[in-house]
């Protein structure tokens, strides 16, 4: 390995992707003075869970998989613990850098602060106040062990200082995923391709101009039968006035097949495809009339885009994209949600605008940082 200080980036899960895909590009345009050094613990390993994403975003392979796979939290977070720091010792880097809000996210982070070894959060200080979410837990104290930490929206530092994070450890950058979106827009795969590769016999009586898209994920929506129920039932209802495509995470995937819940995708409205590519996803949403998630990636891609968005969760760690951006919480009540995309086909919906600094540059504000802070002498 090259004998350049080094900056060691952690990815784990799909959303993870989007967001070291920009900063590992800037990175790259610093080689003469610092290396840096991707490590993929292994969370997400399907090849449409990974795989697509390196090609697509044309992020090196990793220099080390941990290989981790699935399993408990605990499980998961422990043998990522357990593989990391053995890569620590070996690269020995001057920096760990996490991304998000993923098991890996804070297992990296652990091992990395018990060795001394500054770390950079980045997304840092988003707040469900939730703390039933697995994900709020890694936040929280992500943020209470990093060095630095780069948010993407004005709120965030307040959640922050309220948890006593030092202010000139908070820096407002913007949001990277943000980069990505602007960098691969005009790449996005028309929608009309990717419903004829996953759906070829649908294709023909498809309309591309008028279709819902959903994606769900989240244990409180997709692991209680009951509530998965109910939303696919509300699913169905909202077919009735515009057909929905669907790209299933593997988690939903196999809650579907456990709750023997399959009859609702056997309905000609309802286009059932495996997770998709970044480039489909992002043709798919700027096409699509509304988005219904409960992806946090999702509702800031659909405010950057001007794409109306139905957040089927109570709340939102991303606030921004609700005033000011195209994002409605709506919760799991079907009607709610049902009220909800009638209000959009009736009125458009929400206009919303550009959260600031969500200008495409952020990745770049954070590498600046952190080469003055870690690699300037
Ligand atoms: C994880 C993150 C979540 C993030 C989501 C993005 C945690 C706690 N959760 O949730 O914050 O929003 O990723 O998609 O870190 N599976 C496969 N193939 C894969 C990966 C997973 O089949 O490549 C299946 C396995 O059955 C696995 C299940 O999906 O048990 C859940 O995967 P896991 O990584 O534990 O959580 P996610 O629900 O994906
Ligand atoms: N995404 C994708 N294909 C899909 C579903 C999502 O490329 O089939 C992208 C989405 O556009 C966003 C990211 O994955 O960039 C969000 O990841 P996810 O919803 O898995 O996680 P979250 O953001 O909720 O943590």
């Amino acid at each position: 390995m090259s004998k350049l200080p080094s900056l060691l980036c952690v990815v784990g899960a799909r959303p993870n992707f989007m967001k070291i895909a920009p900063i590992f590009s800037q990175l790259s345009l610093h080689a003469e003075t610092m290396s840096s050094v991707l490590v993929h613990t292994g969370q997400h390993y399907d090849a449409a869970m990974k795989d697509a994403f390196f090609e697509q975003l044309g992020i090196p392979e990793p220099d080390i998989d941990l290989g981790v796979g699935s399993g408990t939290h605990a499980v998961q977070t422990a043998q990522t613990m357990l593989k990391f720091e053995p890569v620590l010792d070996r690269v020995d880097p001057r920096a760990v850098l996490v991304v998000g809000d993923v098991n890996s996210t804070i297992a990296c982070g652990l091992v990395a602060v018990k060795k001394k070894i500054p770390l950079i959060h980045v997304e840092a200080g988003l707040r469900s106040y939730d703390r039933e979410m697995p994900e709020e837990i890694n936040r929280v104290l992500t943020d209470q062990i990093s060095d630095l930490l780069f948010t993407t929206e004005r709120s965030a530092r307040d959640n922050l200082l309220r948890e006593g994070i030092a202010d000139d450890r908070i820096h407002f950058v913007g949001n990277v995923m943000i980069d990505t979106l602007r960098n691969h827009l005009p790449k996005a795969v028309p929608v009309g391709e990717t419903i004829a590769h996953y759906l070829p016999e649908r294709s023909r009586s498809f309309d591309e101009r008028a279709f819902a898209l959903l994606t769900l994920h989240r244990p409180s929506n997709v692991d209680n039968p009951e509530i998965l129920r109910k939303l696919l039932d509300a699913v169905a209802k909202i077919s009735e006035k515009l057909p929905v495509v669907f790209p299933i995470h593997p988690r939903t995937r196999k809650m579907v097949e456990q709750a023997g819940l399959e009859g609702y995708l056997d309905n000609p409205a309802i286009l059932p495809i495996p997770p998709v590519g970044y480039l489909e996803m992002l043709g798919l949403m700027k096409s699509a009339k509304l988005v219904m998630t409960d992806s946090g990636g999702v509702q800031e891609e659909t405010t950057a885009l001007g794409i109306p968005c139905i957040t089927l969760r109570e709340n939102t760690e991303r606030p921004i994209t609700v005033e000011q951006g195209t994002n409605t919480v709506v919760g799991s009540d079907p009607v709610l949600i049902l009220s909800c995309v009638d209000d959009i086909l009736l009125t458009g919906g929400k206009a919303g605008k550009i959260p600031e600094l969500w200008d495409g540059k952020t990745s770049e504000r954070i590498v600046d940082r952190l080469r003055e802070k870690y690699f300037s002498h």
